[in-house]
């Protein structure tokens, strides 16, 4: 039963909501200075080093962080997560032909952990069935893969006549009610990788028609058509938390480090528009954070001044000609060293705030009666949206 692990989840992020529930771009480092200036001491006295050392062991910054937020080693404990049992189920040649090597790995890891049930599969939102031809090859029951892109099923149905693979690919939109006629009782459905409301959409149907099995692994839960979170389970409905979709977006920011040329373009991007914001704060007279729109990487190789011209022509700014660029640009700078700390922060609640919206899946079909089992298919470096929510029915 995973309603005892949501409902601790849920008391430790809401007692915590402050330190997670903001945007780090808007957020003024003077103000912390006065909430928090301890904290904003050590935060700040962090060198290059240090960043990437808590950003990679998230038990290191959950000690660290205990000082100024308690409930950081329960809710680093909480969402710590088991593996699932593997089995090796041995995939005939030529079946990886025109699939990338990562996504090959985390097929079979996927296809590894699922029980063998010997019902016809459903592939939910399936791309070019890549995972539904790894399922048709070992399991020898047919296979149903729905794809909203005809391309994408012309290309696998293809790969499938070649193969010889029991495969039926479905031109069709997950939401649509007519697609509900794919959902059947006897089957397993399976997602990978099915974005926000896709796999959402499925648990809901697989429930309603009582399907006997489905697995997904979730990902990107900021794709929404609501403007906010729509809880699953009654117990999740009943929590104080409302997320947003920036709140959201928090499980998907994994600052992974990465190599001196994206760190660099990062660097670049940031900094420039944290500058702009700066200077149109002081030019306006708003103290508001006034986000621009994303643009072609080229732009920031034409330096700053570029940049807050083309920026301030997006949103209607007037900018006078004596402005300091050079002195904007280093105000930047530094509020990129403060909004990479304050992110690093909010690592601290990464994982947490995953299992909570993992926790309110598993708990909604625990609800519609089924036995669930949650676990990670495989590791990091595999695929970060590594957890896979398994439902059965016994009945
Ligand atoms: C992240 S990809 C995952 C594909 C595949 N499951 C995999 O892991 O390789 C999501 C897929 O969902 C499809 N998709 C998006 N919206 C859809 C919809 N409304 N109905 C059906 N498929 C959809 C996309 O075209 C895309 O192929």
């Amino acid at each position: 039963m995973h309603a005892p692990r949501f409902s601790q989840l849920d008391r430790l992020l809401t007692d915590t909501r402050e330190w997670w529930q903001f945007m780090p771009f808007s957020t003024s480092q003077s103000e912390w200075e006065q909430r928090h200036p301890v904290l904003t001491q050590w935060l700040l006295g962090l060198d290059e080093q240090q960043l990437a050392l808590f950003r990679q062991d998230a038990g290191l910054l959950a000690g660290a962080l205990s000082r100024w937020i308690p409930q950081a080693a329960a809710m680093h404990q909480l969402a710590t997560l088991e593996a699932l049992p593997q089995v090796e189920r041995a995939t005939p040649r030529g079946l990886e032909a025109g699939i990338p090597g990562r996504k090959w790995q985390q097929l079979q890891a996927f296809n590894g952990v699922l029980p063998a049930l010997s019902l016809p599969w459903l592939e939910w939102c399936a791309g070019k069935g890549f995972l539904g031809r790894v399922l048709a090859a070992t399991h020898n029951t047919p296979v149903t893969s729905l794809e909203w892109q005809q391309a994408l099923c012309d290309s696998g149905d293809a790969a499938a006549r070649k193969l010889g693979l029991p495969m039926t690919f479905v031109h069709g939109d997950a939401f649509s009610p007519q697609s509900g006629k794919y959902i059947l009782s006897k089957q397993h459905a399976v997602a990978l990788h099915a974005c926000g409301d896709l796999h959402v959409s499925l648990l809901q149907r697989v429930a309603e028609c009582r399907g006997q099995a489905v697995s997904v692994s979730p990902c990107c839960y900021h794709l929404i058509r609501a403007r906010a979170y729509q809880p699953m389970s009654t117990l999740a409905q009943q929590s104080e938390l409302i997320l947003s979709k920036h709140d959201l977006r928090l499980p998907l920011q994994e600052t992974v480090t990465a190599g001196n040329r994206v760190r660099n373009l990062r660097f670049v991007e940031v900094s420039f528009r944290l500058g702009f914001d700066s200077l149109q704060r002081c030019v306006t007279g708003q103290d508001d954070y006034l986000p621009v729109p994303n643009v072609q990487k080229a732009l920031f190789n034409e330096g700053f001044e570029a940049f807050c011209r083309w920026a301030a022509e997006q949103k209607g700014v007037v900018l006078p000609d004596t402005i300091d660029y050079a002195h904007w640009q280093r105000v930047g700078e530094q509020r990129f060293d403060w909004v990479e700390r304050l992110e690093l922060l909010r690592q601290l609640f990464r994982r947490p705030l995953e299992m909570w919206l993992v926790y309110d899946r598993a708990c909604f079909m625990e609800e519609a009666g089924y036995t669930v089992t949650v676990g990670t298919f495989c590791d990091k470096p595999t695929t970060p949206r590594n957890i896979m929510i398994h439902a059965e029915r016994q009945d």
